[in-house]
């Protein structure tokens, strides 16, 4: 069975139908990544300069962009180049909300706008910690920013100019995923929560919820057997297509690629069409509890 749920517009600001609003809808909570092949963001000529690992430190994965409140990070930006990236990020972001939001328009009046990120660096190669690895399978949870419920939503864009293609892996469903690693799940120290959020290790509380998609996420990816042996899909996204997913929910390593720009919206459970599909509610499900 296809993970992606294919769809051929070649606009970003299409008017879609009520009946493919549905579609799309229906087919992103169920776990389906929402893939556009020719869907393409366009890179004005001044700004194919950017395409280069050059602009983001030896420390980073990529230039991240807050449009909530207009900050840009990119520490080796000279100053004449740092507002042109900026303004580059801030139209992709822009373009990114008004096409999810006509789109799943269910979902219009309750997404929340997160970061904007650029990533002109190669994936193969970047070596890090086994939970930061991304070329794992996984789901994504973040330690200092828990989402307490809320889904990840984001939108992605491949602009490489030299014909690469992103190459992700897609693995089994979340509640495969959850039933698999849930057993072997810890619970928290007791007051954990409490101390993490004083110590300001993270933004706010991390709930029963964000401990156990921590607990899924370094699960997945510590397990080595798991991450050869679960059934698995490569997807190959060319350069000039676009996709969205649910990356709390959806099984995803990003093997080798160069060049995405990614767009991250929050949205409250309650605002889905189907609460059910949610990992919150999976989860709830199977652990009898209540979670936030
Ligand atoms: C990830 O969310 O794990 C990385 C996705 C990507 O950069 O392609
Ligand atoms: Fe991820």
């Amino acid at each position: 069975m296809s993970s992606l749920a294919e769809f051929y517009f070649d606009r970003w600001n299409d008017a879609f139908s009520s009946e493919i609003q549905t579609q799309a809808v229906s087919a992103v909570e169920k776990g389906k990544i929402l893939y556009f092949p020719k869907l393409s963001f366009s890179v004005l000529e001044h700004e194919k300069e950017f395409l280069s690992p050059a602009w983001v430190s030896p420390k980073e994965k990529n230039i991240s962009f807050n449009r909530n409140i207009d900050s840009l990070k990119c520490a080796e930006c000279p100053l004449e180049k740092f507002e042109q990236l900026k303004k580059m990020l801030r139209r992709f972001s822009e373009t990114a909300e008004k096409f999810i939001k006509q789109l799943l328009a269910p979902y219009a009046p309750d997404l929340q706008l997160g970061r904007t990120s650029f990533r002109p660096v190669e994936i193969t190669g970047r070596m890090s910690s086994y939970r930061k690895d991304d070329t794992r399978l996984h789901v994504d949870a973040f330690p200092a920013t828990p989402n307490q419920g809320r889904r990840i939503l984001r939108v992605f864009s491949n602009i490489n100019p030299q014909g690469q293609a992103r190459h992700w892996r897609v693995g089994e469903s979340f509640s495969e995923v959850a039933k698999r690693f849930l057993p072997l799940a810890h619970r928290p120290w007791p007051g954990s929560a409490a101390l993490l959020k004083l110590l300001k290790i993270t933004k706010s509380r991390r709930t029963a919820y964000d401990h156990l998609m921590l607990q899924l996420h370094d699960g997945m990816k510590r397990d080595l057997n798991y991450q050869t042996t679960v059934p698995q899909e490569n997807i190959y996204f060319a350069p000039g297509t676009s996709w969205i997913v649910q990356t709390d929910q959806v099984s995803h390593a990003a093997m080798s690629g160069q060049h995405v720009l990614e767009q991250t919206f929050y949205l409250p459970v309650t605002a889905m069409v189907n609460p059910d599909f949610s990992p919150l509610h999976v989860l709830e499900k199977l652990t009898g509890r209540v979670l936030t």
